[in-house]
């Protein structure tokens, strides 16, 4: 099963890049920038990584994201993740980015896309893997400050498919960035959004309602209310689920009690992502066995849980013919 898991083709549909940031890269660019952090060791980072709840995570990550400086800080950041990506068989993947984390701190939205955008450019050359940006509005922050992200974005609109919604979930509901993603729609970004993560069913009403979101992230508690349940299915809307970051920020208490299997039965679009890897204890292949082994899913479902990873891409229909092709074919010889 290991093996099947590892070598199976897939796609990553969750994942900021901020929180892909490994603490030996992290000591390297605070060397090399002349920034000190606070802890003297790797060992001493790995064990900061214990969290109550997403805030607390959120308070370590962003206080990581402040040794990226220049344009190469942010391309050996997004290089070293996609460099993980290719061993793993995943074979696109569309990263999320938080800009405010970083213009907050004087830092431009140049330095800071052209560092991720040029890194996919040699990933898909050099290493066979495919991505797409998803730019995030802090959701901590106000809707005005959003609206100058996304007007900071424009001479960059080429490098960006989609917006998305992160950061503290509860007390600010998605309506709160109502406008904003109007004006993200009308700009041609595809809108999607965190819902449900720590926030209510509520929260995914108004993602899906009011944002018209066109894929949930995480969207854990969408389970709380069957009729939500049941519209996000009719309007075929897929939840990109992360295990590991579910038990690290104690949203979920165990992966013996992770809701993907009952989602799946309901029959919710699931996908299987890591979130912040470097936070959470694994990579995209370690969230796959670890559920897997907790909930004892079977070949067919890792294969059904890739193959949504494909057909809820963002990718066009080509891209998703010819991996999902690759794809039935490797399990047809696999199973
Ligand atoms: N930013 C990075 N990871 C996040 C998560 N899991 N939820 C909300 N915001 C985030
Ligand atoms: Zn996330």
């Amino acid at each position: 099963m290991k093996n099947f898991i590892n070598n199976i083709p897939k796609a990553e549909l969750h994942l900021h890049i901020e929180g892909t940031f490994e603490p030996e890269l992290m000591f390297e660019i605070a060397k090399r920038n002349q920034i000190e952090i606070p802890f003297s060791s790797i060992e001493e980072i790995k064990a900061a990584y214990e969290f109550d709840c997403l805030q607390d995570f959120l308070d370590i990550y962003y206080q990581g994201a402040n040794v990226l400086i220049k344009e190469k800080d942010f391309y050996d950041l997004t290089y070293s993740y996609l460099e993980k990506c290719a061993v793993q068989n995943v074979r696109h993947t569309e990263i999320m980015f938080d800009p405010q984390t970083h213009t907050d701190r004087g830092i431009s939205f140049e330095t800071v896309i052209l560092g991720i955008s040029n890194a996919m450019k040699d990933a898909k050359e050099n290493l066979n893997v495919s991505s797409l940006l998803i730019m995030s509005y802090l959701r901590h922050l106000s809707e005005a400050a959003a609206f100058k992200t996304l007007e900071a974005s424009l001479p960059f609109k080429h490098l960006i498919t989609a917006v998305g919604l992160d950061s503290s979930e509860k007390g600010n509901p998605p309506s709160k960035f109502k406008n904003v993603f109007k004006a993200s729609i009308q700009e041609g970004y595809i809108p999607l959004a965190h819902a449900g993560e720590e926030g209510n069913a509520d929260y995914v009403w108004e993602a899906i309602d009011i944002l018209g979101i066109k894929r949930i992230d995480h969207g854990n508690n969408s389970l709380q209310d069957p009729k939500l349940v049941e519209a996000i299915v009719s309007r075929d809307l897929a939840l990109t689920v992360c295990p590991l970051s579910n038990t690290a920020l104690q949203v979920v208490d165990d992966l013996k009690n992770h809701p993907l299997k009952e989602m799946m039965e309901l029959g919710l679009k699931v996908t299987v992502n890591s979130d912040d890897p470097a936070y959470f204890g694994g990579q995209i292949n370690k969230n796959f066995s670890a559920i897997q082994n907790a909930l004892t899913l079977s070949k067919e479902e890792i294969y059904q849980l890739c193959k949504n990873s494909f057909e809820y891409s963002l990718l066009d229909k080509d891209s998703k013919e010819k991996h999902l092709t690759e794809l039935t074919s490797f399990y047809n010889t696999n199973r």
